[in-house]
């Protein structure tokens, strides 16, 4: 039995007096892919701020390697392994590449950075290139690449990929994914939060629906991709 690294259950957050996230629940075992699909507005984005600590938890509980995680803050989180790439980036504007990517290793103190900023590198050729460029210089699907190679550097045990594909061109979206895949079968557990829901589904094991608020489907991601439900509310069919 895969050990389960993550387990939100009957999650709820509120933004004032509105409920945007109303007892959801749903798990990530360790070296699984699962995506968390759902249109603009369903909560996906709260869902993950609450996970890492960047929204206040208003009801139910968030695990994380079996231990209760409420209450603690973005830093110690990542510390333990437990790195966002936010929706829109975050990469720090006035920095450079590599200074971004040192920032992404904040809490290491090993010797390995140098050699994996190179392996970030490796990984997106075109960040090598600009590495002396401000990171608030570069195109959308550069920032995206920096992100990713951000939050790499902090050695995640599970990775939360808010909408990575956004607002990119088709070949930026085909190498952001092509990524997250080396990502997930170099043994990196993934949770990928995507409203492009046939690519999400293509790559994840299972994944769930998201509807205001609340979990409204879930289980195999192939089973979900071939759904007539999720087709037509999802797919455009
Ligand atoms: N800071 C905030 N203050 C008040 N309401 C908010 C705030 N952030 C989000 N909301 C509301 O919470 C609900 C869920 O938003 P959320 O960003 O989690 O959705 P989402 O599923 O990520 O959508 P999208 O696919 O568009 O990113 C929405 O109704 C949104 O307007
Ligand atoms: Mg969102």
């Amino acid at each position: 039995m895969k050990k389960t690294l993550l387990k939100v259950s009957g999650l709820k957050v509120a933004y004032g007096g509105i409920q945007a996230v109303k007892g959801v629940s749903f798990e990530v075992k360790e070296g699984e892919l699962v995506s968390l699909i759902g249109a603009n507005g369903a909560g996906k984005t709260t869902t993950l701020k609450a996970i890492t600590g960047l929204q206040p938890v208003a009801g139910g509980d968030i695990e994380y390697l079996g231990h209760s995680i409420k209450g603690q803050g973005p830093w110690d989180l990542v510390r333990q392994g437990l790195v966002m790439v936010p929706e829109g980036r975050g990469t720090f504007t006035r920095m450079t590449i590599t200074e971004n990517l040192q920032m992404g290793a904040f809490i290491r103190d090993d010797k390995d950075i140098d050699a994996d900023i190179d392996k970030v590198f490796a990984i997106f050729p075109r960040l090598k290139e600009r590495r002396s460029q401000l990171a608030g210089t570069m195109s959308g699907g550069e920032q995206q690449m920096l992100a990713m190679g951000r939050a790499l550097m902090a050695k995640p045990k599970v990775l939360l990929l808010d909408e990575p594909s956004m607002g990119l061109s088709p070949i930026m979206v085909d190498k952001i994914f092509e990524v997250v895949n080396d990502i997930h079968s170099q043994g990196v557990t993934v949770l990928l939060v995507e409203q492009n829901a046939s690519r999400a589904l293509q790559l994840a094991g299972r994944g769930y629906v998201m509807e205001s608020g609340e979990v409204t489907m879930s289980g195999d991601a192939k089973v979900l991709l071939n759904d007539p439900k999720v087709r037509a509310a999802y797919l455009g069919e």
